[in-house]
């Protein structure tokens, strides 16, 4: 069985590029569709019950479009609304914190974890949880860290003022003694060579872009969803706001290939979606 729809990935900006990219290294040969929630970013500062809401609405304008699986590419719409859409959509649905928690849990020597998060994923504790149920002998660390988000989208990965932002941001994790660190926040690969820097080789980053395309890949497999002909895919990203400095921060990672991007209202994305209002 060969199904050629594609995988519906979606984060509010730049960061879940991260793992579009890496879905594309792992899986070539298949078609996708990224949203990236511009006109309600950055998600990290807002109610759960808010950021559910914009999540379903997303997963029902995917759902329209026809994707046959969705990757909440955005730790904080995973914290916020994974358990709901896995009730809601009969579409197998993804997230990026279990991904990443088990890679850590795989990874650490000393069992001292340090998480860094946007604000609504660190007040979820989903990390905490995630981890202490695959070994409840780890210790974690967890930090909000959402100057970084902001820098992060202005395309500011590599600035000076960024990594002043960072190393004030890492010193209680370092302190803490963390053996390993988790970007709990799909922007933050982008800060990686800063973030290299400042903890050099001692401590190990984890990231969920692998592990997540990895998950997608089985999940597929698992359920025949694979597009196993050889046909070029097509990717296409949707916006819902302004979509220049999200265009530049985005050619960092894909360069000439980067998707054709169309604006979408998202007036029209809850009117295509059959809700009016927000949350
Ligand atoms: N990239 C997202 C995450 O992983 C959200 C950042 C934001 O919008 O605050 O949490």
């Amino acid at each position: 069985m060969s199904d050629p729809r594609p995988i519906g990935v979606f984060d509010s900006g730049v960061g879940g590029l991260t793992v579009l990219r890496e879905l594309q290294q792992q899986l070539p040969q298949e078609s996708t569709i990224y949203f990236a929630d511009l006109g309600h970013f950055p998600y990290g500062p807002r109610y759960q019950a808010q950021v559910r809401h914009f999540a379903l609405n997303i997963i029902r304008f995917l759902e329209k479009l026809d994707v046959k699986m969705v990757v909440i590419a955005c730790n904080t719409a995973t914290a916020a609304a994974l358990n709901t859409a896995r009730e809601v959509f009969d579409i197998p649905i993804i997230g990026v914190i279990t991904p990443g928690a088990e890679a850590a849990v795989a990874v650490t020597r000393n069992k001292k974890v340090g998480v860094i998060s946007t604000e609504g994923t660190l007040q979820s504790q989903e990390y905490l949880h995630t981890i202490r149920e695959a070994n409840p002998t780890i210790s974690v660390f967890p930090k909000a860290a959402p100057k970084l988000v902001d820098l992060v989208e202005a395309g500011k990965a590599q600035a000076p003022e960024t990594e002043d932002v960072l190393r004030e941001d890492l010193e209680d994790i370092q302190r803490f003694g963390a053996d390993t660190l988790i970007l709990g926040c799909t922007h933050y690969p982008l800060l990686r060579p800063l973030i290299g820097k400042i903890l050099g080789d001692e401590v190990t980053v984890v990231d969920s872009a692998e592990t997540t395309a990895a998950r997608v890949k089985r999940v597929l497999a698992k359920n025949g969803l694979e597009y196993a002909d050889h046909e070029t895919p097509r990717h296409q990203i949707y916006v819902t706001g302004s979509p220049e400095r999200f265009t530049k921060t985005a050619r960092i990672l894909f360069g000439q290939d980067l998707p054709p991007i169309t604006t979408v209202r998202l007036e029209l994305v809850e009117a295509m979606t059959g809700r009016e209002g927000a949350a």
